[in-house]
């Protein structure tokens, strides 16, 4: 029997998004969940972030992968026992594909094993590395990071070094970050080891400028997350009437963005009215920044020991190794 009915099946909601999104919209005050930011515009937005000349973190974190690709190398490599080095949230694996090239040049034994919610990320990953990288080990998990440590630690009895970069740990507010680590720490063994991105604080202006740049590439990036609901639940937002509005505070290191309802208005979603007073906020997202100090605390804090930084030439971007104790 053929279906000829389309005008239901035409248009398949995703019912986690929706309820997310309704979770934050109906909640007061009103926020978005950052994870909801990278649909393939919001990728692509994000390509032009980091390319950016304002957005320097991930400038920084390649500068230290490239002038210190040897250092970092021995501190993974170690006492040279095999090893499986486990990405979290690997994306195009930039930075990484420098240190695995010369911990291939090293003769070290390891695995790459990246993970990422996106299995089109992982997928490409597949492809991609073991030709550009030749003899490159390499198994992808495509899910939750968590769930996927979980199934790295059945596949093989080896120890762990855990990649972390971009500060992606400061997408979680401090206490959620310090939990995140905890957890972290309770899937690895002592001996095992992690490699932790972290922005530092530094001049304000500097901070703040990297998350309004002049070509309104992050201003776009927030806005297209209205512009994913639009198409994906088939609300109504008008883009028009919400202002990007990001903020830097140097004494809590928290960056964080906003988008502002210019009028008083009313937005269809997922069968739901949700109404927006004039200057009511929506809060995006936290990009948290600490001091070197503080990174340390965090790993005594959740099980770690710090044990090597590494710094890019200006000093606003750590690389941590912690070593689970
Ligand atoms: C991918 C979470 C590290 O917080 O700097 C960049 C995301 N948002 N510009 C960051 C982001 C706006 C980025 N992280």
């Amino acid at each position: 029997m053929k279906n000829t009915d389309t005008s239901v099946a035409e248009f398949s909601i995703n019912q986690q998004f929706c309820d997310d999104i309704l979770a934050g919209l109906t909640a007061s005050p009103k926020y978005l969940e950052a994870k909801y930011f990278y649909d393939t515009r919001g990728d692509e937005l994000f390509q032009d972030i980091m390319n950016c000349a304002e957005y320097y973190p991930t400038k920084c974190e390649l500068e230290i992968f490239t002038r210190q690709t040897e250092e970092l190398a021995q501190a993974i490599i170690a006492d040279g026992s095999a090893f499986d080095l486990i990405e979290l949230g690997a994306g195009d694996a930039m930075k990484s594909t420098h240190l695995l090239r010369h911990l291939l040049n090293q003769r070290a034994e390891f695995t790459y094993v990246p993970i990422d919610i996106s299995g089109h990320v992982i997928n490409y990953l597949q492809d991609a590395l073991p030709a550009a990288l030749p003899g490159l080990q390499l198994t992808g998990l495509t899910g939750e990071y968590f769930e996927m440590l979980e199934q790295a630690a059945q596949l093989s009895q080896r120890r762990k070094v855990v990649m972390f970069l971009g500060s992606n740990i400061g997408n979680m507010p401090v206490t959620d970050a310090r939990q995140f680590c905890v957890e972290l720490r309770s899937h690895l063994t002592a001996g095992d080891s992690v490699l932790m991105g972290v922005d530092l604080k530094k001049n304000p202006k500097i901070i703040l400028a990297a998350y309004n740049d002049a070509q309104g590439f992050t201003r776009e990036f927030n806005l297209n997350l209205l512009t994913r609901i639009n198409s994906e639940l088939r609300a109504n937002f008008n883009i028009e009437a919400f202002e990007h509005y990001p903020t830097y505070d140097p004494q809590t290191g928290s960056c964080k963005s906003y988008l502002i309802s210019l009028t008083d208005q009313q937005v269809q979603l997922c069968g739901q009215t949700i109404s927006f007073a004039k200057d009511e906020y929506i809060y995006m997202e936290i990009s948290q920044k600490y001091t070197v100090q503080q990174a340390d605390s965090m790993a005594n804090d959740s099980g770690f020991k710090p044990v090597c930084h590494f710094f890019d030439s200006k000093n606003w971007f750590l690389d941590a190794i912690w070593k689970a104790v």
